[in-house]
């Protein structure tokens, strides 16, 4: 694919969403074509599902059917958006993608990584080119999370040491991957801004 598939990952609360779009805002004003997407979403079907799997109560899917509502978001996002956003020799920006499923799915609730890893095989695919690791002590995201989550909590109530499985879970993912970058999250807007900036500019050449 051309363009440049860039994913940002880390626990909730970890502020990647606000430097997702600073981000996206820096790239525009270099003159940069970029599209800043998410998951679970970035497609009118994909939103559909994200409703389906971020409200209500924890226990209301299993592990397992979550796995194949996040695959069959990420399918139609990756149809619908990502695929003709690269193809167009964008940057595209996911809020979320693939790891995210690896971690909550994969590892929180016993081990269902080869599930997660087969489907994703059949399903799926691709992978970044990079992925930004927003790495952030989980207390901390999770009541930056709390606070403003409105009805979409299924995730956070799941609790404290359910995001500190994923923060464990991400680290290690990240070692082993060559297209993760880590960044430290706990600094202030700015300072994380430069940090990411430093990350994602020896990658443009290729956009
Ligand atoms: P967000 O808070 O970053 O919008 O993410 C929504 C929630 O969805 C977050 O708690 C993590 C969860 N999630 C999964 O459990 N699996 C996935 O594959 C994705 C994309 C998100």
């Amino acid at each position: 694919m051309a363009g440049l598939f860039i994913s940002l990952e880390g626990i909730d609360g970890s502020g990647k969403s606000t430097q997702g779009r600073r981000l996206a805002q820096t790239l525009r004003d270099q003159g940069h074509q970029v599209t800043l997407t998410r998951e679970p979403g970035g497609s009118p079907g994909a939103e559909e599902i994200r409703r389906l799997v971020l409200e209500g109560a924890t226990d209301r899917w299993s592990a397992e059917t979550e796995i194949l509502l996040f695959t069959a978001a990420r399918r139609d996002h990756l149809e619908k958006t990502i695929r003709p956003a690269l193809a167009r020799g964008e940057v595209v920006i996911t809020d979320r993608f693939a790891d995210s499923t690896r971690i909550f799915q994969g590892i929180t609730r016993g081990d269902l990584s080869e599930t997660v890893d087969r489907l994703h095989a059949l399903m799926i695919g691709v992978e970044p080119d990079l992925t930004l690791l927003f790495d952030l002590d989980p207390a901390v995201g999770l009541a930056r999370a709390t606070a403003r989550a409105g009805a979409e909590l299924r995730f956070e109530d799941m609790g404290l040491g359910f995001q500190q499985k994923a923060r464990a879970g991400f680290l290690a993912l990240a070692k082993a991957h060559p297209r993760f970058r880590l960044i430290d999250a706990d600094a202030d807007e700015t300072t994380v801004a430069e940090r990411v900036w430093h990350a994602v500019a020896p990658h443009l050449g290729r956009s």
